[in-house]
């Protein structure tokens, strides 16, 4: 069978998913642009608008009452999935960075959010591992350090309920995991590809590939 080609996602179709899809509020069009002002190239970071979007309505359907966020950076992803979080429900951030995460605590306060959010500052490895082994997790975010993805997803999974769900950003690498579309060997792409294809062999979820933004793995826990 021929597989359907996926849409070329160009700038102005990305212009006109924006336009149609949920809006930043306030708190989140502050947060872009002190995250621009203050982090520079690193805000190419940031979640996408429209990622955000999603991951605030995957929390709310799932009725999510306990997340967990792997990279936080500036906050826009842990505000999105704080936001969607069932009453009642708290998420667990992991960052190695207090000055991106400064910006992070600003714009949960303004969001009405931080008494939902702890935040960890370490190498979320061991702040993962600190954490009880029971299925307890209901979503989680993978979306720091690319060459922990597998350390992240083994932490992770064996602590996610049957039904929850595990998010990992980035799973497309700009394309480049493609055979032959990588010609400088970027040792990133490497580790994506053997994430990716860790993934597509667990036999503990069902899984697919989004091709939202950078590429937005999402596994089901069965
Ligand atoms: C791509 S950014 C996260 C973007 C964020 N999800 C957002 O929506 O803005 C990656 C983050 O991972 C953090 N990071 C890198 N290595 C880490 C580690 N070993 N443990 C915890 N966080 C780490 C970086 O400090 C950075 O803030």
């Amino acid at each position: 069978m021929t597989p359907r080609p996926t849409l070329n996602i160009t700038s102005q179709l990305h212009e006109y998913v924006l336009a149609h899809s949920k809006k930043p509020d306030a708190v989140q069009r502050s947060l872009i642009e002190e995250t621009a002002r203050a982090t520079g190239n690193a805000a190419t970071m940031q979640v996408a608008p429209d990622q955000g979007a999603f991951l605030t309505l995957l929390a709310r359907i799932m009725g999510a009452r306990y997340a967990v966020e792997v990279g936080t950076f500036t906050g826009y992803s842990s505000l999105a999935i704080a936001r969607g979080l069932a009453d009642g429900g708290h998420m667990l951030c992991c960052d190695v960075s207090e000055e991106w995460t400064a910006i992070a605590r600003k714009h949960w306060d303004m969001g009405g959010v931080s008494d939902r959010i702890e935040l960890r500052i370490g190498p979320a490895r061991q702040t993962l591992e600190s954490l009880p082994r029971d299925e307890i997790i209901d979503l989680s975010f993978i979306d720091a350090d690319k060459e922990s993805y597998i350390d992240y997803w083994e932490a992770l999974v064996p602590r996610t309920r049957p039904g929850g769900v595990v998010l990992a950003d980035n799973t497309l690498w700009k394309g480049r995991v493609v055979p032959g579309e990588d010609p400088d060997h970027n040792p990133m792409t490497e580790h994506i590809d053997a994430f990716n294809n860790h993934v597509a062999a667990d036999p503990r979820v069902d899984a697919v590939v989004l091709t939202v933004a950078d590429g937005l793995t999402m596994a089901v826990k069965k």
